[in-house]
């Protein structure tokens, strides 16, 4: 059978022509959008979402998602299919507010005087007297602290699939019975999930194991012919996909981890937090269930092979002149060695370089004399990820993009950081790119 080529459209806006109120999060008040263009294209995208099984990519702090109603069997077939993603790898379920959440999926009206809420019967829809904790009276009391300190932002949380009268279709939650749900920050995306008036499926808009998406042109590379439209809301501050909490265990687990750190869920989650372990699982087996299922997949992939340089414990020092002029001639002679393993198997003409801490001052002239002296007719492209967390992070899937879509190199050197702070989730990103092939460095 032949498939069906979609017309897909890129439709640009502006997301600081959408304002929400600060009250939004909890009453889901609708936002003011000033560009008209900027409200058009949201409209549109919004009726896609509402009415129909199609789906759209859009801009979230973290990445760009393939959204659909989670509500719709066919919206989230409609996913999977496009990304070609394995249909036993639940999604999220973007939300614009919490009262949108209560409506739409845990069947509750706070302001609906029962048994339970009688003695809170004052409380109005009036937002100068919004009571959060009866707001968030149906989620786990765990999750409040990190709720109010943390959201709209790239913090996923896992809530028990309501036991009666459940709307989220099957194929969201990949028939657990738990559903994992977020509240992003993007202007676009919360003004989309917000005027669809539907809590939206959405994993990361990117061809199955290819890196995020964090340009729409990332999307349209990917899915092109697949999916109608591309809101295009410029990049993604973040760069890698939200962080994943457990809190229905004990102890609360971390499952995947993203772009809020482990540090600032110890920090802001409140006593039950303290003890969060981290979800490390390798060698994952194909047909085993596993609790964070996307885990087992490759994932992150360039075409390239990608060679990890994993910091060893001796770089904690500062970096001084000494220690960089001694990690460069290091990875001199690494790149020397590789390069000749690989060009074994594997024809290389172009190579990509991307450096962090101890690397950003690699000095190419000195590599290209080296590679001349060698008798390798090789090209070199260096780039630097950053020389902090945050921008190393944001940087991350776009780089790898580059020199894999655009430069078409062979091979890809990627200087690992530490396990801390930002650094948790860009080597659980890059280990997978590289098909956890690394070097102590
Ligand atoms: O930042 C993000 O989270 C992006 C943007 C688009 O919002 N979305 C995203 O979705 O990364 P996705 O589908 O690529 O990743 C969802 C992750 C997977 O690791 C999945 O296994 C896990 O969340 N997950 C979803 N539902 C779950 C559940 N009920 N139990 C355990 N893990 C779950
Ligand atoms: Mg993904």
């Amino acid at each position: 059978m032949t498939e069906l080529i979609i017309n897909t459209k890129i439709l640009k806006v502006k997301p600081e022509s959408i304002h929400f109120s600060p009250n939004s999060i909890w009453d889901g008040s609708l936002p003011t959008i000033t560009d008209l263009d900027t409200k058009n294209a949201l409209l549109e995208a919004a009726k896609i979402i509402r009415d129909t099984d199609q789906t759209v990519a859009f801009p979230t702090e973290t990445v760009y998602g393939l959204g659909g109603s989670s509500l719709n069997d066919n919206s989230v077939k409609s996913i999977y299919k496009a990304k070609n993603r394995p249909s036993d790898n639940p999604l999220i379920t973007h939300i614009s507010s919490l009262n949108q959440l209560n409506r739409k999926i845990l069947n509750f009206n706070p302001n609906e005087p029962t048994k339970s809420n009688a003695t809170n019967a004052n409380v109005s829809n009036n937002s100068q007297n919004l009571d959060k904790s009866l707001v968030m009276s149906k989620i786990p009391t765990i999750y409040h602290s990190l709720i109010e300190k943390l959201w709209p932002g790239p913090l996923t949380i896992l809530l028990p699939v309501p036991a009666r009268d459940n709307k989220l279709s099957k194929l969201t939650t990949a028939e657990q019975s738990t559903f994992a749900v977020r509240l992003p920050s993007n202007p676009v995306a919360r003004a989309l999930i917000a005027l669809s008036d539907t809590p939206i499926a959405a994993p990361s808009a990117n061809a199955s194991t290819r890196p995020s998406p964090t340009l729409a042109q990332h999307v349209y590379h990917d899915l092109k012919g697949k999916i109608p439209l591309i809101l295009d809301g410029g990049s993604c501050k973040v760069g890698v996909e939200s962080t994943v909490l457990d809190g229905l265990v004990n102890p609360p687990m971390l499952l995947r981890p993203g772009g809020l750190t482990y540090e600032d869920i110890i920090k802001l989650g409140g006593k039950q937090w303290e003890n969060c372990k981290v979800e490390n699982k390798k060698n994952i087996k194909k047909d085993e269930k596993v609790r964070t299922p996307g885990m087992k997949y490759k994932h992150y992939s360039p075409s390239a092979k990608v060679i990890l340089l994993t910091p060893t414990e001796k770089n904690n020092d500062e970096i001084s002149t000494n220690t960089e002029n001694e990690k460069i001639n290091n990875f001199i002679q690494i790149f020397l060695n590789e390069y000749q393993n690989e060009s074994k198997t594997l024809e290389i003409k172009k190579i990509a370089i991307l450096t962090t801490y101890h690397l950003n001052n690699l000095p190419l002239e000195q590599l290209n004399k080296i590679t001349k002296e060698n008798n390798l007719n090789i090209e070199i492209i260096l780039q630097s990820l950053g020389n902090n967390g945050e921008s190393i992070q944001a940087n991350l899937f776009a780089s790898l993009r580059q020199v894999d879509e655009d430069d078409n190199v062979d091979l890809i050197f990627v200087e690992g950081i530490h396990e801390d702070n930002e650094g948790l989730a860009v080597m659980n990103r890059l280990k997978k790119a590289a098909g956890n092939y690394s070097i102590d460095f």
